[in-house]
């Protein structure tokens, strides 16, 4: 289907498609958990990760193990990068060394280069800065299939720190593929500066307005680490104007379901008793990580 897994973009809907069922079909019908198979005992994946993660790291490692294949959880800070060893020279030892795939975060693209220098490995963007993070999108996708009969008529909103987000930009290019009724997008001018005149949906700054008869309502947090200056609304203004609380549900369609990638910043742009309702699927966003990694996996993996 796909030899890297770079951008959603270079995806077509029937690939997406599959990998959503074949995701389901690694998940055990009697328990929340994923069935152990051994289908790649002579595949090895290394995990290279030079911005932090527990949710996309700990599931590629999860997702690598149930499918019966090599993992290494490459350390940079005890590696020879420490000695001042470029990031490619380092992935090309991995390559000498037998290494089949890299799934890579790095706060640069510098993912694209790295899969034309090395065509004998394959590459996985698990988060490239601001730009794409496709596992996370294809996450998404699977967990609201699980919830939405039909993806062409949803009326999905997106809430936070829009700017900044990679998960916003590959969710965007994965609901391309499979379609939707509407996208609203909203949050603090700061934060949402691409936003404001997007051709792909609309922008709305208040949020009861934003969200109203939504079917999905995702929300972002506010990246502090990618910041460049401070922003000009204080905290508690913030939460009151952004802030998504049971309250500002009472806007969205009575089956909404409510999304975050995490991790979630409690009590900004959630509040912490939303986390609990019975239609936040947040949660089953972290389970269906292991997953759709799964079946991200046995796609490169088959296409060898
Ligand atoms: N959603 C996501 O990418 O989370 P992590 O940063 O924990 O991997």
């Amino acid at each position: 289907m796909f030899k890297n897994l770079l951008n959603l973009s270079d995806l077509q809907e029937e690939d997406v498609l599959k990998l959503i069922e074949l995701a389901n079909n690694f998940k055990d019908g009697e328990v929340a958990a994923y069935r152990q198979e051994n289908l790649f005992p002579d595949k090895t994946i290394a995990t290279v990760f030079c911005e932090p993660s527990t949710r996309t790291k700990l599931s590629f490692e999860l997702a690598a193990h149930n499918l019966g294949a090599k993992f290494i959880d490459f350390d940079l800070t005890n590696s020879s990068i420490q000695k001042g060893e470029s990031l490619e020279d380092t992935i090309e030892a991995m390559a000498m060394m037998g290494v089949d795939v890299c799934a890579l975060r790095h706060s640069s693209s510098i993912i694209h280069d790295l899969a034309e220098r090395f065509p004998q490995m394959q590459f996985i963007n698990a988060g490239e800065g601001s730009v794409a993070h496709p596992s996370q999108g294809l996450v998404d996708l699977m967990t609201i299939q699980e919830s939405k009969k039909s993806f062409k008529d949803l009326n999905i909103s997106i809430v936070g720190d829009l700017d900044h987000s990679r998960v916003v930009r590959s969710f965007l290019e994965a609901i391309a593929l499979v379609g939707y009724s509407t996208l609203t997008f909203c949050g603090h001018p700061d934060l949402c500066t691409s936003f404001v005149d997007t051709p792909v949906g609309n922008f709305e700054p208040d949020l009861s307005a934003a969200i109203q008869d939504s079917d999905v309502v995702m929300a972002l947090r506010i990246q502090n680490e990618r910041l460049e200056s401070k922003l000009t609304i204080g905290a508690a203004d913030y939460i009151d104007r952004y802030q998504i609380n049971v309250d500002t549900l009472q806007a969205a369609a009575p089956d909404c379901i409510l999304m975050h990638p995490g991790p979630v910043n409690i009590g900004i742009e959630l509040d912490k008793e939303v986390l609990e309702l019975e239609n936040s699927k947040i949660k089953n966003q972290i389970f269906n990580g292991v997953g759709m990694r799964m079946a991200i996996l046995t796609s490169i993996f088959s296409q060898a």
